[in-house]
């Protein structure tokens, strides 16, 4: 079965097909040649995850399904959300974003947040939604150079470190996107009894 993962990033393309049941064929925005950005207008991360795998459905006829992550943080009321990528501005800089949460969080002790992800699959004319969270702190400095985007600064629950200072497979076995995507893969898998 081909199903498209509304994704340009290769990493995370590679990540997700090796946890796939050898039944599905996954293919890129790439490989279908579809190759402008699909704009993120939604005001959630469901709307947003919904939006992109609409877009492949609609225009080429394929199944897919696509994924959106946020960082939501108490003091914040839930900011940056789904603004996490321009938080600071559209260059989508991660070095301003940082700076910007930590500058705005800098007189208070309320460090919790959590991070999102929201998996929209479309198939077979139904759709279905996925989602992964973890729990934890901001931290008042950056801590690592591992990851990417706000690990640095995220300390989950239950650790000592943040995600910028885990290996990467320590972060996926605990991490929002890892548990929204095993949820996608025991999906794929019951339908495939
Ligand atoms: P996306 O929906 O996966 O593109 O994520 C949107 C933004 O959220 C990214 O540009 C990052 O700033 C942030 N983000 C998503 N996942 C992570 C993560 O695992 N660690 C840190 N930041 C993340």
């Amino acid at each position: 079965m081909k199903i498209v993962f509304a994704t340009h990033n290769q990493h995370k393309l590679e990540e997700v097909r090796e946890l796939l049941p050898s039944f599905v064929e996954l293919l890129s925005l790439t490989d279908i040649g579809c190759l402008e950005e699909i704009p993120e207008t939604g005001k959630t991360l469901e709307e947003n995850a919904k939006i992109k795998a609409d877009y492949v459905t609609s225009t080429f006829g394929l199944n897919c399904f696509s994924d959106d992550t946020g960082l939501l943080i108490d003091a914040l009321h839930g900011a940056p959300g789904v603004y996490s990528a321009r938080y600071a501005g559209t260059q989508k800089s991660t070095p301003d974003n940082i700076a910007k949460v930590l500058r705005e969080m800098e007189s208070t002790n309320n460090r919790a947040a959590h991070f999102k992800t929201v998996v929209h699959l479309n198939l077979k004319n139904e759709s279905y939604s996925f989602d992964g969270i973890v729990e934890g702190n901001i931290t008042k400095k950056k801590y690592g150079t591992g990851g990417f985007g706000y690990d640095p600064i995220f300390k989950p629950e239950g650790h000592e470190v943040t995600f910028g200072e885990m290996s990467p497979e320590i972060k996926n076995a605990i991490s929002h996107r890892g548990r929204a995507i095993r949820k996608l893969m025991a999906f794929f898998e019951k339908i495939e009894q």
